[in-house]
């Protein structure tokens, strides 16, 4: 393996850098406080090319590889995990689905706004009773010929307020079991989609998160996605993608809290000097540093793998499975280093221990990472 960053990757992390620090810190205390997702910074983002970083050109994207969309993931994800979800979201589960199994027209009509950003996207597979076991759709897409006949109710939607495209996943056919589940693409001014209400989160609170009803939605036929019968391995290899996203993002919530409790233990003084000559602070800063070099390792081989083509499902999931259990473990010990400061919002840390948790949560628990990291290891 071969992580020398070339120039061009350099020089994405350091653009993803400098839009971290100028444009999302300004205000993230204030909307993690009001809940209020950041509409106007992804609009910035999307003309820095960042809301369809690896989608092909000819279709509204940057052409970037997976390496990149870390690094990316990585400094906006170091003050912002709201903002870095949209984007995840909207690059991994959407766009790379549809420029993966999309048809040609689906491609124009949907993932060129969707690449450019002029339009945000959400993936709406968890229901009140199926987060982790996805084959158990509630939601059902009737077939009737011309269209299908969508009813039901997704949960925990991540972009849910924000985006105007939505990929639901349903069951068509219960009898098939998980080769009766599709993917349709649904815009929200289809008749008979309602907007549910918005989640009050403990983490990322600037991400908009609802409940989305169907009541009798016709969605055309040539809005399926994949062959009849296709949408839940459509979901499985999408979240594998979208995986590498949120461990990017788990890696920059704890390079994030490591910044500020290295900087922090410089200026601090306790018994007479800085608290990073206690030798109590300086092991702790030695684990964070080491697990957060450890994560990011995973994190790019993961994205490596993608990009020569490999299988990176195994990859994807060690990553998420690793970085985010580093993301709680290191923002946890960079409020205890800042003591009491922790535990204010003005100093950041505490926010981003709360944004950690999410990521041992959304695109598939901890446990579920193990599940699909045991079953490659057993499988022979
Ligand atoms: N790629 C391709 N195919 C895959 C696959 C993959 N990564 N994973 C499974 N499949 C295929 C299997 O090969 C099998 O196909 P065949 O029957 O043809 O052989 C089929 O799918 C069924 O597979 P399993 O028997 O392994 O399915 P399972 O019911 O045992 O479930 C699971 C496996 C890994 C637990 C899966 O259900 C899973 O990943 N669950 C978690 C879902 C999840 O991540 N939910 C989060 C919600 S989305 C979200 O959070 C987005 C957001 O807002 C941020």
């Amino acid at each position: 393996m071969n992580f020398q960053l070339t120039e061009e990757q350099i020089a994405v992390r350091d653009a993803a850098r400098d839009f971290a620090q100028n444009v999302l810190k300004p205000g993230v205390i204030e909307r993690d406080n009001q809940q209020r997702f950041p509409k106007e910074e992804i609009k910035q983002l999307a003309e820095l090319g960042f809301m369809g970083m690896m989608t092909d050109p000819k279709y509204g994207g940057s052409g970037m590889d997976t390496v990149s969309y870390v690094l990316a993931m990585e400094e906006l994800s170091k003050i912002d995990a709201s903002a870095s979800v949209c984007m995840s979201v909207n690059n991994s589960l959407v766009c790379w689905g549809l420029e993966a199994f999309g048809t040609e027209e689906q491609k124009e009509k949907y993932l060129v706004p969707l690449a450019k950003g002029e339009k945000i996207g959400a993936f709406c597979l968890s229901e009140p009773e199926a987060g982790s076991d996805a084959t158990s759709q509630r939601t059902t897409a009737i077939d009737k010929g011309d269209h299908y006949l969508l009813n039901g109710t997704k949960n925990w939607i991540t972009n849910g307020g924000s985006a105007s495209i939505y990929l639901v996943i349903a069951q068509t056919d219960s009898d098939k079991g998980h080769r009766g589940i599709n993917c349709l693409i649904v815009e929200r001014e289809m008749e008979g989609f309602q907007l549910g209400a918005k989640e009050d989160k403990l983490g990322i609170r600037g991400s908009d998160t609802h409940t989305l009803m169907f009541q009798d939605v016709k969605v055309p036929k040539e809005n399926r996605v994949g062959e009849d019968g296709f949408g839940f391995k459509f979901a499985m290899k999408t979240l594998s993608g979208g995986r590498i996203g949120i461990a990017a993002q788990a890696l920059g919530i704890a390079s994030g809290a490591y910044e500020l409790a290295l900087a922090y233990s410089k200026e601090r003084q306790s018994f007479g000097k800085p608290i990073h000559q206690h030798q109590a602070i300086a092991f702790k800063l030695a684990d964070m540093a080491t697990q957060i070099e450890a994560a990011r390792l995973l994190c790019l081989k993961a994205a490596q793998q993608k990009d020569n083509g490999e299988n990176f499902d195994y990859a994807s999931s060690m990553a998420k499975l690793y970085a985010s259990q580093v993301a709680m473990d290191v923002t946890v010990e960079a409020v205890q280093v800042h003591g009491g400061y922790g535990f204010v919002k003005e100093y950041h840390v505490e926010r981003l221990m709360r944004d950690a948790k999410i990521t041992q949560i959304y695109e598939g628990t901890s446990e579920i990472q193990k599940i699909v990291i045991s079953r490659s290891l057993l499988k022979d």
